[in-house]
């Protein structure tokens, strides 16, 4: 069953066409990764989907329901972080959460059970008690999704939910969105990093210049690129003489020291070795390199994609973009 279904969506501002004719499709307890570099149109993207702003054109539903014509409706299924989650600072985690919870009219008893089912499911049971003005980027990134969960939403939508924070507040958030998925929330992320999608997508989805470029699990995408390669690295003195032979068999590229070679599997190194080495030539590397999403992305676009890391952690009580 398809929960989100968006089709021909454009939008301009002003000189800018951020949606040139975006076309999306999400599965039911699917996590669809949209993927593309700053200014691609993702942002906007995700704000027609959860009704912040009308597109000047195209159809959108989410779990069946009209995001233009019933907005209202609309937003009762809907989950966005960051946005409709807005923490207030003087509270604690805790009281964050119940307030949220009266506002969805859980009633007092279901508002602190829910905020505690919560609070657990993310890890923030310890720090309940705290006031969020007090939290790390990472702790208030996760606190803003329990918050966007508390009406049990059916479709979450994390726009760029990881960008700022370092490598472990970001790994705990890329476990509570896995921990959502197992509970069958169907979650579109939108990121700028290609290991993220990677790392968390059923499905990715190449977005640039507000169109939709490609579209296919992370394995498929890559699969497009061309398998894995086979890379050697010789001393200067052989380079020559190493390339000639390879030449021999396989089609070698040469990057200054290091010969790439299309590889079949584990097999071609093997092969490369003992070649090379019948030729009295020492690598002084070797390495058997899979595609990544970087190679993806040059292949679709011809130039690189933006961050290959991420930026340090904010400060508490910034915001993302
Ligand atoms: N409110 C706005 N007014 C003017 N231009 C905008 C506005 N929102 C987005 N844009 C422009 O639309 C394009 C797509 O932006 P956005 O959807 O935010 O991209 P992304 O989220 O992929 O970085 C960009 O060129 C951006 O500058
Ligand atoms: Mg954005």
């Amino acid at each position: 069953m398809l929960v989100v279904e968006a089709e021909g969506l454009h939008k301009r501002f002003g000189e800018v066409e951020a949606l040139r004719g975006v076309d999306l499709q999400v599965s039911e307890g699917e996590i669809l990764g949209l993927l593309g570099p700053n200014g691609a149109g993702k942002t906007t993207t995700i704000n027609v989907l959860t009704t912040l702003i009308r597109p000047d054109a195209g159809t959108a539903r989410v779990d069946g329901i009209d995001v233009i014509a019933d907005p209202a409706a609309a937003r009762g299924r809907i989950g966005l972080t960051g946005q409709f989650a807005a923490l207030d600072d003087g509270l604690t985690a805790r009281e964050n959460l119940v307030l949220f919870g009266r506002l969805l009219k859980l009633g007092s008893a279901g508002a602190w059970a829910r905020a505690d089912e919560l609070l657990t499911e993310f890890g923030l049971a310890e720090v309940a008690h705290r006031r969020t003005g007090t939290f790390s980027g990472g702790m208030r990134r996760r606190l803003d999704l329990a918050a966007s969960m508390i009406g049990r939403p059916r479709v979450l939508f994390l726009d760029e939910p990881t960008t700022g924070l370092d490598p472990h507040s970001r790994n705990a958030l890329w476990e509570a969105v896995r921990s959502l998925r197992a509970e069958g929330t169907t979650i579109v992320l939108t990121t700028q990093y290609l290991a993220e999608a990677d790392e968390l997508a059923d499905r990715i989805v190449v977005i640039d210049h507000g169109k939709v470029i490609a579209d296919g699990t992370a394995h498929e995408l890559k699969q497009r690129t061309g398998g894995s390669t086979c890379q050697v690295g010789v001393a200067e003195s052989t380079v020559d003489r190493a390339q000639r032979v390879l030449a021999e068999r396989w089609e070698v590229s040469r990057d200054e020291l290091l010969l790439t070679i299309p590889a079949a599997g584990p097999q071609t190194l093997v092969e490369v070795l003992r070649l090379l080495d019948e030729h009295d030539v020492a690598p002084t590397e070797v390495g058997l390199r899979q595609p990544t999403l970087d190679d993806v992305f040059l292949a679709l676009t011809g130039r690189a994609s933006n961050p290959a890391t991420p930026a340090t952690e904010t400060p508490a009580g910034a915001t993302a973009p």
